[in-house]
């Protein structure tokens, strides 16, 4: 068995392959004369897991082209985060519902694939090949559970997120709940954790992407305005697009931590452990 990675997939890939305790296989990633990529497996085998997350149209069409050089061969494909899942319906005429293009786009010569927290498990009916979704809420709580923070409160930003939640904060058998909106006038809004109390404690959210920013940077200025002790944010997917990760620090989190299915300096929790078993068995 081999491993190999989307360019900007090298980090987990090399993660998960010392976890399986077995060799990473070189690609060599070059472009042709009028741009196009090129890509080479130097050292191949009759088993291959590719690590590819699909964080932008290079990366997708990476493992589109590892796809088709593993041909012949019992292929996994991890997609550890899955672009384009987002728009998994038609919101309106005339648009494509680009989880399926991509889902079956990226099942061509995939024997089964794994992805991890995707945005809506639905989307794996799209695969052309069996299909697994992973979590890495036990990772999240054990990164939160190296903190040593005293009775923390776990929180999901909205009730879809909660049994997300739920799974990160029976870690540590740490109180949970989900952020709640109530409307108070046509342009003002208030959040606060439906059934407990934020004011003196340590908070916690958590969630399965962190896209913009946005909802994360709101709930935590609610919850400081409440009086929580302080704020931190942890999320499996660390996107911080449009300036997010920043909007997060001037909102006042301590801590903003996401994992290695995007690789970034806040990447201090590992996917590649859950990646590694779901692959040994
Ligand atoms: C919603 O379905 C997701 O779980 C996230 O809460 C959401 O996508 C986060 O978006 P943003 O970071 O842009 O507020």
């Amino acid at each position: 068995m081999k491993v190999v990675y989307t360019e900007k997939s090298q980090v987990l890939a090399a993660r998960t392959a010392k976890k399986l305790g077995c060799p990473l296989s070189e690609v060599k990633y070059t472009k042709f004369p009028d741009g196009e990529q090129s890509i080479r497996i130097m050292d191949e085998d009759d088993q291959m897991i590719i690590i590819a997350s699909t964080v932008d149209a290079e990366s997708a069409l990476q493992a589109i082209l590892l796809l088709d050089a593993c041909e012949g061969k019992e292929t996994t494909l991890v997609l550890p985060y899955m672009g384009y899942a987002r728009q998994d319906k038609k919101f309106n005429d005339g648009e494509p519902v680009s989880a399926r293009a991509m889902a079956r786009a990226l099942s061509t010569g995939a024997d089964r694939i794994f992805t991890i927290n995707i945005h809506d498990t639905s989307i794996l009916e799209h695969f052309r090949c069996p299909a697994k979704n992973l979590t890495i809420a036990p990772e999240i709580g054990a990164y939160i559970n190296t903190m040593s923070l005293e009775n923390p409160l776990i929180l999901s930003p909205d009730e879809g997120a909660w049994e997300f939640a739920k799974g990160v904060a029976a870690v540590g058998k740490w109180d949970c709940d989900h952020l709640d909106k109530t409307r108070l006038s046509g342009s003002e809004v208030t959040m606060a954790p439906k059934h407990l109390e934020a004011k003196g404690r340590d908070c916690i959210i958590v969630d399965d992407i962190i896209a913009t920013g946005g909802s994360m940077a709101k709930a935590a200025g609610m919850l400081l305005e409440q009086g929580a002790a302080s704020v931190r944010a942890a999320g499996v997917h660390g996107v911080f697009a449009s300036g997010g990760y920043i909007k997060l620090m001037q909102a006042g989190l301590l801590d903003i931590a996401s994992s290695d299915t995007i690789e970034r300096a806040s990447s201090r929790i590992t996917a590649s452990v859950v990646i590694a078993e779901a692959v040994r068995k």
